[in-house]
C-alpha cells in the first residue's frame, strides 16, 4: 500500500537542522596511517573528508535543538520522536530516550534501524503517525559510523563519518507533503555488510555496490510508479551518500540528470541514517527547494534496506 490513500491527513516538514562529527578527516590524513591516496579515494568514492567525533546522542541533540528552533514548535508540544540509527549509545536504553529528555520532549521516543535507508523508514513512521492522530513529530537520522570502524582497514575507513540530520514534521490541513513510499529488505544479504556487538564494519564492497545501485533503482521506480508523476517532474533526487559512483549510476538508469541529484559526501562521507536528512538540508539552505517541487528520497543500507519516498515540497502549513 505505498501510495498515500485519498483522505488522510499527512505530515509537512516545518523545520530542519543538522550536526556533523567536530574533527575534519581529509583524505591527506588517511594517506599518513594507511596505505591509500586521496586520488584514488577521490576517483572510487568521490569522498573528500569527513566529520566524525561525538555520541549519537549528542549529535541527535544538536540537530534536534535546531530543528525545533527552526520550526517555532515548544519542545513539549512534539507528540512522538523517532530516531533511526544504527550506532546507538547503548544497547539499552534506545538512545532516543536520552535525546528526548535533553531535548525537554514529553513523549513517546524510539529508535529504528534500517541502516542507511532508515531515515526514510522514519519519514514514511512520522507521517504514519501522524495520519493516526499526532500533530508534531521530530525525526532524527544520526549515525556516529567512526566508532564501528576499523581504521587500519582500508576497504572500510576511508567510506564513512559521523553527523546528524533532523526534521520537524507537523500535522497539515491536508494530505501533506507523502505522495508514495516504497520500503524494502533482503536478509539474505546480511553477511555482505555487518557489524557483530564489540566488533567493526565488515562489508564486501564490490557485492554491496553490484546491488545497492539495482535496489535503488528498483525501489525509486515504484514510488514514482505509485505516485503517478513523471520522471520529469522530479525537481530533487536526496539519494543516500555512499559513493558517488552509485548515485551516478543510479541517476543515470533512473534517466536522471546528476545535475538535480544533492550531494554532500565529499565532505561527509558516508553517514548512514544521517545522509539523506543532511543532503536535503544542505539543498534546502542552498535555495534549490521551491514550493511544488516534487523530492525523490531513496536509499539503501545494510539488511540490505532499501527504501524511496517522494514528497511535494511546501503543503498547506
Ligand atoms: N586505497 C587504495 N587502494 C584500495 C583501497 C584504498 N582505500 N581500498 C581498496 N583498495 C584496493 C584493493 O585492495 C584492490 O587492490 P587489488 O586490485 O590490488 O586487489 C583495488 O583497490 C580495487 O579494490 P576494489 O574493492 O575492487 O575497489 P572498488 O572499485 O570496488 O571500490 C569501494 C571499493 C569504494 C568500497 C566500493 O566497492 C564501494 O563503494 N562499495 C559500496 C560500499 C558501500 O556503499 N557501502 C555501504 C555502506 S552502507 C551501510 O549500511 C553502513
Amino acid at each position: 500500500m505505498p501510495r498515500t490513500p485519498e483522505g488522510i491527513r499527512g505530515g509537512v516538514i516545518t523545520g530542519w537542522g543538522c550536526a556533523l562529527g567536530r574533527e575534519t578527516v581529509t583524505n591527506a590524513d588517511l594517506e599518513r596511517t594507511l596505505d591509500t591516496s586521496d586520488a584514488w579515494i577521490v576517483e572510487r568514492t568521490g569522498i573528500s573528508a569527513r566529520q566524525v567525533g561525538g555520541s549519537t546522542a549528542e549529535l541527535s541533540i544538536e540537530s534536534g535543538k535546531a530543528a525545533l528552533a527552526m520550526s517555532g514548535v515548544d519542545p513539549a508540544d512534539i507528540d512522538a520522536l523517532v530516531l533511526s540509527t544504527t550506532t546507538p549509545d547503548r544497547n539499552v536504553p534506545a538512545t532516543s530516550a536520552t535525546v528526548q529528555h535533553a531535548l525537554g520532549l514529553r513523549c513517546g521516543a524510539y529508535d529504528i534501524n534500517a541502516a542507511c535507508s532508515g531515515w526514510v523508514y522514519g519519514l514514511v513512521n512520522a507521517n504514519g503517525l501522524i495520519a493516526m492522530g499526532a500533530e508534531r513529530v521530530l525525526l532524527i537520522g544520526t549515525d556516529t559510523l567512526s566508532r564501528i570502524t576499523d581504521w587500519s582497514d582500508r576497504g572500510t575507513a576511508v567510506l564513512f563519518g559521523d553527523g546528524s540530520g533532523a526534521t520537524v514534521i507537523e500535522a497539515g490541513d491536508g494530505p501533506g507533503q507523502l505522495l508514495a513510499w516504497d520500503l524494502d529488505a533482503d536478509g539474505s544479504a546480511e553477511d555482505y555488510l555487518y557489524s557483530d556487538f564489540g566488533g567493526y564494519i565488515q562489508m564486501n564492497g564490490k557485492e554491496v555496490f553490484r546491488r545497492a545501485v539495482r535496489i535503488m533503482v528498483d525501489s525509486a521506480n515504484k514510488s514514482i510508479e505509485h505516485a503517478g508523476v513523471s520522471l520529469d517532474d522530479v525537481a530533487l533526487v536526496v539519494p543516500h551518500q555512499a559513493n558517488s559512483r552509485i548515485i551516478t549510476a543510479a541517476c543515470e538508469r533512473l534517466g536522471l540528470p546528476l545535475e538535480r541529484a544533492a550531494i554532500v559526501l565529499h565532505r561527509t562521507g558516508n553517514t548512514s541514517s544521517a545522509s539523506i536528512p543532511l543532503a536535503l538540508v544542505d539543498a534546502l539552505d542552498g535555495g534549490r527547494v521551491n514550493d511544488g517541487d516534487v523530492i525523490l528520497f531513496v536509499g539503501f543500507g545494510a539488511g540490505m534496506t532499501a527504501a524511496s519516498a517522494l514528497i511535494r515540497w511546501g503543503g498547506s502549513r
